[in-house]
């Protein structure tokens, strides 16, 4: 044990690395969808921005075009029609049996359309993750671009949660924010937040790889935080 851990030293130091490269995390990500968050984690992981190894993409529906991002990238894939199920558990239960299978360690959540039951959140208790297209609290459930736009919210954006049994509730890892302006669409401001939503996902993924995000009740701790007092932003700008 100690003689590895001198061995992995001593590569280190040859290779001139300043530290251990992180271990990379077996995910697995589920969708409904077109799957651009799942394309901006496997573009992260091409950059070696991400230490993460995608075992298996699963779909409740088999036309979402995410398996098809999967399959161009020799991603294993999975379909699993929820309707084929006698229960919510059952599926999930099934769900969960395929990702032990392809040895997963963090289940990623990226536009699928299904709420978990507690089968599923107990086998992964702490270990899956869910982005939402809204500052939450604030606006969960769906239509949210809708529902911020009626509310004249000066702000949106998008969280990282971990996942737990209540719907968009759990945990908030990390949060981006993003304007309004007065003459958005739901397209428009949706897309504002999307492109904010592929930085925000594989981020988070990271800090769970290197072991930096610490479930504290409501509260995620993330280690070694850089606090940057001066991250505020005014909507209309003081200066208008
Ligand atoms: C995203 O808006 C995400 O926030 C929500 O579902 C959408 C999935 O988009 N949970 P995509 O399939 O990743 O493009």
């Amino acid at each position: 044990m100690l003689l590895a851990k001198f061995a992995e030293v001593l590569k280190a130091r040859r290779f001139g690395r300043k530290k251990i490269m992180a271990r990379k995390v077996p995910i697995g990500v589920l969708l409904s969808g077109g799957g651009t968050n799942l394309q901006a984690i496997i573009d992260a992981i091409a950059a070696h921005k991400l230490d993460a190894k995608i075992e298996l993409v699963l779909s409740n529906k088999a036309d979402a075009f995410g398996l098809t991002r999967a399959r161009n990238h020799g991603i294993a894939t999975e379909i699993l029609d929820h309707k084929a199920y006698p229960s919510r558990e059952a599926f999930d239960q099934a769900v969960v049996d395929l990702l032990r299978g392809h040895g997963v360690e963090l289940v990623v959540l990226a536009g699928f359309m299904r709420l978990l039951s507690p089968v599923f959140i107990k086998a992964y208790s702490n270990r899956i993750m869910n982005i939402h297209p809204a500052l939450l609290p604030s606006f969960p459930g769906l239509h949210v671009q809708k529902k911020a736009l009626d509310h004249g919210v000066r702000f949106a954006g998008c969280t990282v949660h971990f996942v737990n049994e209540e719907c968009d509730e759990g945990p908030i890892i990390i949060q981006a924010v993003v304007p309004v302006f007065p003459d958005d669409s739901e397209d428009s401001l949706a897309a504002r937040i999307l492109t904010q939503e592929h930085q925000i996902y594989p981020r988070a993924i990271q800090l769970y790889a290197e072991g930096r995000l610490h479930v504290s009740g409501r509260r995620v701790l993330v280690d070694g935080l850089n606090k940057d007092e001066g991250a505020v932003l005014v909507q209309p700008p003081l200066q208008s």
